[in-house]
C-alpha cells in the first residue's frame, strides 16, 4: 500500500505548533534549567549504549506533546510499518525500500513482489563472509601467487561515501589490508590511488548498482588498462569483483560472473552500505565486525520500529529537525563527531540527508509551500572549535547541533580523552547558556582590563540560547557505528514522513548528467 498524503501545515498540530511558537521563540534555556530541575533527565533516552540528551533544545514538554501530536497526525506508525514490512514507499521509482532488511536477523519473510527476499540475504552474506576470509587469510592469490595487501573501492556516491566513511570509522579495528576508493572523475584521483598500488597484490572492486554511472566506468576503464599493463586478460578473475544489479553490463565489462556480488532494486544506493557495498569494509575490519555493524543497526531499527514516539531516538530528532527547519526558519544544521575516526560522517550524512529530503514536490506532485530538507554540514572537534565554531557561537544564524561523543576512548591516551571530552561538553554549554553582558563586566574587571568595558563589551558577549542534541556512546565499535548510522536513517525517514515528500528518489541528479552527456557528445 502506498503512503498517505498529508500535507503536514494542514494538520491540527501545525497549526498549534505555530501559535506555540510564537511563545517558543521567546524560550530562554537559561531560565528553561532554572524552572526544571529535572530538565536533563526529563529529555533524556536511552536504548542499549546510546545516550540522547535534547535539553539543551528550545522546547518544553508542551512542545515536544505538540509535535508527537504532528507525527500521530500524519500517521507516521503506519508509514513505519509500511517502510519494514516492504510496501513499495518510493512511489515515483516503483520501489521498495528495505535496506533495514539487509540487517534483519529476524526469521520473518519480507517479500518483494511475492517472493521472500531473506534467503537471497543470507545467500549475499555467505558469499561476503567466505570472500572476505578467503581474501584476508591470504588464500586469494593475485596472477603472480602472491597474496592481496591492497585493496582499491571504485564508485561514487551511495558506492563510495558509506564504505569510505565506515572504512575510515573502523580504522582501528582493522586488519592487515589497505583499502582505498577512487570515486571522482577527475583523473587526479585514480592517478594517486595507482602511485601506491602494485597490480600483482591489488583487488579492485567495482561498485555501482547500475553500471551506467559515468565516473564509476571511467575509472574502472582507466584502472583495467592500467592493469593489462602488467597482467592479462586472464588474470582478471583475480583482480577485479564487481557488486551490482547489471549483469549484463559487468560480464561485458570482463568480470567473471562468480565474482559479481548481488545489489537490489529495493535498496537505494545511499543506504547501501549493509549490502556487498560494504565488500570493502568487510575486506577492511574482518566480516564479523562487518556484522557486528548490521546487527547494530538492527537494534536500532528495532527501537526505532517499536518504541513508542515519545521514547524513539529518530522520532523525537527528526521532529526536533522540523521544529527548527519549519518554525525557526534554521537553514542549516551542523554534524559535530568528537572523535577523528568519524571525520567522513559528515560528507556521508550529507548524501544520505540532503539527497534523500531535499525535495521541493509533495506525495501528490504538489509544489510545497513549506521548507523541506535540512542542508548538512560538519566537521570533528576539537578541530572545528579552530575552525567554524565562532560563527555558531556568536553569528547571526541558528544552528542546531548534533554533537556526537563517547565515553570512552580506544586509545590508551587517557589525558587526550579527557580533554576532548571536556570540549564536547564545555561546546553545547556555551551555546546554550552563553555569557552575559554581567558575566564579561566582572571578568575584564577581575583581569585589571576594566577600562576597556566600552570598547570591549559588546564582543565578548555570548547570547547563548542555540541548541544541541548530545548523542553519547559508551564507545565507538562496529556495533554502536551501525546504531549511529541506522538513527539518522530514520530520522532521514519520519522528516521525509512528516514533510510528505519522497525521501528515496534522487531525480534533481539526473539534469546535471544529461547535459552534461550531451556537451561530451557534441
Ligand atoms: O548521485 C546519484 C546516484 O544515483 C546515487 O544515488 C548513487 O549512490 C550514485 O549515483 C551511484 O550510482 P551507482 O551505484 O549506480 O553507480
Amino acid at each position: 500500500m502506498a503512503l498517505k498524503n498529508i500535507n503536514p501545515t494542514q494538520t491540527d498540530a501545525w497549526k498549534k505548533l505555530a501559535e506555540h511558537y510564537s511563545e517558543a521563540k521567546g524560550f530562554q534555556l537559561k531560565q528553561l534549567f532554572r524552572e526544571n530541575k529535572c530538565r536533563k533527565e526529563d529529555f533524556s533516552l536511552t536504548v542499549s549504549d546510546l545516550k540522547l540528551d535534547y535539553s539543551k533544545n528550545l522546547i518544553t514538554k508542551q512542545t515536544v506533546d505538540l509535535l508527537l501530536e504532528l507525527a500521530n497526525e500524519v500517521d507516521l506508525k503506519d508509514a513505519i510499518e509500511k517502510y519494514f514490512s516492504g510496501d513499495v514507499i518510493n512511489a515515483t521509482e516503483e520501489r521498495a525500500v528495505l535496506h533495514t532488511a539487509l540487517r534483519s536477523n529476524s526469521e520473518d519473510e519480507i517479500l518483494v513482489d511475492g517472493k521472500d527476499i531473506k534467503p537471497k540475504i543470507q545467500t549475499a552474506l555467505r558469499k561476503i563472509k567466505a570472500f572476505s576470509n578467503k581474501v584476508i587469510s591470504g588464500k586469494w592469490k593475485g596472477y603472480s601467487g602472491k597474496s592481496i595487501t591492497d585493496v582499491v573501492n571504485i564508485g561514487i556516491g551511495g558506492s563510495d561515501l558509506g564504505p569510505s566513511m565506515v572504512v575510515e570509522a573502523l580504522q582501528f579495528y582493522k586488519n592487515k589490508l589497505n583499502t582505498h576508493f577512487v570515486s571522482n572523475v577527475d583523473g587526479d584521483h585514480v592517478a594517486e590511488v595507482l602511485k601506491k598500488v602494485n597490480p600483482e597484490t591489488t583487488l579492485f572492486i567495482i561498485v555501482s548498482k547500475t553500471f551506467t554511472t559515468q565516473e564509476t566506468l571511467t575509472n574502472a576503464n582507466t584502472i583495467r588498462d592500467w592493469f593489462l599493463k602488467s597482467g592479462t586478460l586472464f588474470d582478471i578473475p583475480k583482480h577485479f569483483v564487481a557488486v551490482s544489479t547489471n549483469i549484463e553490463a559487468v560480464t561485458n565489462f570482463g568480470i567473471d560472473k562468480k565474482n559479481i556480488f548481488p545489489m537490489w532494486n529495493w535498496v537505494g544506493g545511499r543506504f547501501s552500505l549493509w549490502s556487498a557495498v560494504g565488500l570493502s569494509i568487510s575486506l577492511s575490519v574482518g566480516y564479523d565486525n562487518f556484522k557486528a555493524l548490521l546487527d547494530g543497526a538492527e537494534e536500532m531499527d528495532i527501537h526505532f520500529r517499536t518504541q513508542s514516539f515519545d521514547k524513539n531516538i529518530p522520532v523525537v530528532l527528526a521532529l526536533l529537525s522540523v521544529w527548527y527547519n519549519n518554525f525557526f526558519n534554521a537553514e542549516t544544521e551542523a554534524i559535530l563527531p568528537y572523535t577523528q575516526y568519524l571525520s567522513k560522517l559528515p560528507d556521508y550524512l550529507q548524501q544520505a540527508i540532503m539527497e534523500s529530503n531535499g525535495k521541493g514536490v509533495d506525495r501528490k506532485g504538489k509544489e510545497v509551500t513549506y521548507q523541506t530538507g535540512t542542508i548538512v554540514w560538519g566537521s570533528t572537534g576539537t578541530n572545528m572549535q579552530h575552525a567554524f565554531m565562532q560563527l555558531v557561537h556568536q553569528g547571526t544564524k541558528l544552528i542546531p547541533a548534533d554533537f556526537i561523543g563517547y565515553g570512552e576512548s580506544l586509545h590508551d591516551f587517557k589525558d587526550h580523552h579527557e580533554k576532548l571530552m571536556a570540549n564536547y561538553y564545555a561546546q553545547m554549554e556555551a551555546l546554550a547558556f552563553g555569557k552575559t553582558k554581567e558575566e564579561v563586566h566582572l571578568e575584564l574587571k577581575t583581569s585589571g582590563s576594566l577600562g576597556k568595558v566600552n570598547q570591549l563589551l559588546p564582543f565578548k558577549v555570548f547570547k547563548g540560547n542555540r541548541p544541541s542534541n548530545a548523542v553519547l556512546f559508551e564507545k565507538l565499535t562496529p556495533n554502536s557505528l551501525g546504531m549511529l548510522i541506522a538513527m539518522y536513517e530514520h530520522k532521514i525517514f519520519t522528516q521525509g514522513i512528516l514533510w510528505n515528500i519522497y525521501s528515496y528518489d534522487q531525480f534533481g541528479v539526473e539534469l546535471g548528467k544529461e547535459l552534461a552527456k550531451k556537451l561530451l557528445n557534441s
